[in-house]
């Protein structure tokens, strides 16, 4: 039975389930500040094993960023990434009340769009805006 609550995994338990869908790990320092700095978190668990995760950054009032949406690969299309995008829009109620005009952005993975566009989010070009843009230092 899997449980998607909002809670704050540890690094160790966010650095396994990024390894498993190939986007590495980052050092467990790193990991714990990123996540205390988060606005939302949402976990799936199986018993006790962290195998889906999801959460929402941002300012609190304005501008919020959907980030970080994975769940371990032999748990895939078993709707654990539904149930984690729709806790993460059900916990997003608390800051609508504070700013109903607030915008939640998403940078989605290449590909990954149509699984975004069932809850609601649209492509950029879609809402007549530009493309979305990323600093790359050098
Ligand atoms: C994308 C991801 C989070 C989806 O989670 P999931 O638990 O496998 O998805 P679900 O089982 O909830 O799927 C729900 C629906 O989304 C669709 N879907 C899932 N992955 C999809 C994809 N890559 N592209 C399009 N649609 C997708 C499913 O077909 C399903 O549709 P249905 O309801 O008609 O059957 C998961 O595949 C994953 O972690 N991938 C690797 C990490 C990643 O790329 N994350 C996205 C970062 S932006």
């Amino acid at each position: 039975m899997i449980k998607i609550i909002e809670h704050i995994p540890t690094a160790e338990e966010y650095n396994k389930v990024s390894l498993n869908v190939g986007w590495g790990v980052r050092p467990d320092e790193i990991v714990t500040l990123a996540l205390q700095n988060t606005l939302i978190s949402v976990c799936a668990y199986d018993d006790g094993e962290l195998v889906g995760y999801g959460r929402i950054i941002g300012d609190g009032a304005t501008f919020l960023y959907v980030q970080d949406v994975m769940v371990k690969k032999e748990y895939q299309s078993q709707k654990i990434g539904t149930g984690i995008i729709k806790k993460l829009l059900e916990c997003m109620e608390k800051y609508w009340k504070i700013n109903p005009s607030i915008r939640l952005y998403l940078g989605a993975a290449l590909g990954k769009e149509d699984f975004y566009k069932l809850f609601g989010f649209v492509v950029r070009e879609e809402a007549g805006l530009g493309p979305g843009m990323i600093y790359r230092k050098k």
